[in-house]
């Protein structure tokens, strides 16, 4: 007898099943754990429908935790000969209770089943994406702290501009990463509704305490309509993406900069040489490919978000396309967590060359300073502006430290507010 779930006899080609399994037996592995406790979840719920008896729930949930503990020990590895993670449980279950192991399904669909895996690993995914961008946002923060007062031109157009900080500098990216962490928080809510007990989408003759399973996982609500929750199966992981995609826009952005900043020419940052790579022919070489890799990663994620975004593009209800959506929904999460891991070390591990930096704040840097003070003495600021643009030449050097503290507004360089972006970052969402 085959494995497959839905055998009814008859033979299956085996090109056609390799095609459309694909490597939903490796991806799958990755969802078995959350599979397995919503299997429980499913179980007692059936039980308390009074669907199962309480010695079947009882078999049926230690056996389910059995192989939770074989799947942590790495001995209940899916095989390419599994179709997927789901026919692997049920067959486990029956090889060891017989009928009461073909009970499982009572109820339930593979559509439900997977999504509510895929919900729960996303939940976590999230979180652990979430606390890696709150830590490389604390890391910022410090370093905006102890170099609140230290300057560095700040640019547009990648031209020089006006007197900035490495404290205005760290503080921007902390306070970024506090709006992705509430992308991350937004797409949590779309992850946090449990849509099991949907079955294929269009629920079940059987009076299934959906509250109580959700509950039992954890989630914060039910996702009701059946076909709303398949289809939204890609839509909540382009979400998820999305959030993913945001917290990597930013370190693709902190990677540019201090790709700029470490270039020979500019030399303000340096990494420690732990973080640099070498060259196979050039002796002298260290090199930032880290930083190169962390700009790169977010064209992974990015990548993975136009792949589920285009998968979705279905009429109602489950199409195995979805299935498709597993693979960038994973790729593009671990690669954003990945890089997120990377910002609190590798920005722990920066110096600065502080008097390159102020070298660097060049006499035109005080241009708009000028302006302004003209303006407060009584010059309508567009002849201020003019009057000044014909002196560029003659300008002198301001005192950096003078022009931070004048820009007072709250956000300002001489008003950062870092308790409050820190108070945001601590805030609970
Ligand atoms: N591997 C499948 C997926 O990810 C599981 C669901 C299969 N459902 C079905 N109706 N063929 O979508």
């Amino acid at each position: 007898m085959s494995g497959r779930l839905w055998d009814k006899g008859g033979a299956a080609d085996a090109e056609m099943l390799r095609y459309t399994a694909r490597d939903d037996w490796q991806l799958d592995q990755r969802l078995l754990a959350h599979d397995l406790r919503a299997t429980v979840a499913h179980v007692r719920g059936l039980g308390r429908a009074g669907i199962l008896t309480a010695d079947e729930v009882a078999l049926l949930v230690s056996e389910l935790d059995a192989i939770a503990e074989r799947e942590r020990a790495g001995a209940f590895v899916l095989t390419d000969a599994d179709e997927d993670g789901h026919t692997a449980i049920e067959v486990a279950l029956v090889a060891k209770l017989g009928d009461v192991g073909k009970k499982v399904h009572t109820g339930r669909s593979r559509n439900d089943q997977v999504l509510v895996a895929t919900r729960l690993w996303e939940r976590d995914a999230l979180d652990v994406l979430a606390e890696a961008v709150r830590a490389g946002a604390r890391t910022l923060l410090d370093l905006a702290r102890r170099e609140a007062w230290t300057p560095m031109p700040g640019y547009t157009h990648l031209q020089r501009a006006v007197p900035s900080s490495i404290g205005f500098w760290a503080a921007s990216f902390a306070e970024g990463l506090c709006d992705a962490l509430d992308s991350i928080a937004g797409a949590r809510v779309l992850v946090d509704r449990c849509p099991l007990g949907t079955a294929a989408g269009y629920g079940v003759n059987l009076p299934l305490d959906r509250e109580g399973v959700a509950a039992e996982l954890g989630f914060a609500a039910v996702a009701l309509n059946g076909m709303a929750a398949q289809t939204s199966r890609g839509l909540v992981e382009a979400q998820a993406l999305s959030a993913a995609w945001h917290v990597s826009a930013l370190a693709r952005r902190l990677a540019w900069d201090l790709s700029i900043f470490t270039m020979t020419e500019l030399g303000f940052v340096k990494l420690d040489p732990a973080f640099t790579t070498g060259s196979s022919i050039m002796p002298q070489k260290r090199n930032p490919d880290v930083v190169e890799l962390m700009r790169a990663s977010c064209s992974v994620v990015q990548g993975a978000l136009a792949e589920v975004q285009s998968l979705v593009a279905l009429p109602s209800a489950y199409h195995r396309d979805l299935q498709l959506t597993k693979a960038p929904t994973m790729r593009g999460l671990d690669e954003a967590i990945a890089t997120a891991r990377l910002i609190p070390r590798l920005v722990a591990s920066l110096t600065f060359d502080r008097e390159r930096m102020a070298a660097a704040i060049s006499a035109e840097c005080y241009a708009t300073d000028k302006a302004v003070d003209l303006a407060v003495a009584g010059v309508p600021f567009r002849e201020a502006y003019k009057q000044v643009a014909g002196e560029i030449a003659s300008l002198e050097r301001g005192d950096p430290r003078a022009s931070l503290a004048a820009r007072t507004s709250v956000g300002a360089p001489g008003n950062l507010q870092l308790d409050a972006i820190g108070a945001r970052l601590e805030a609970k969402r």
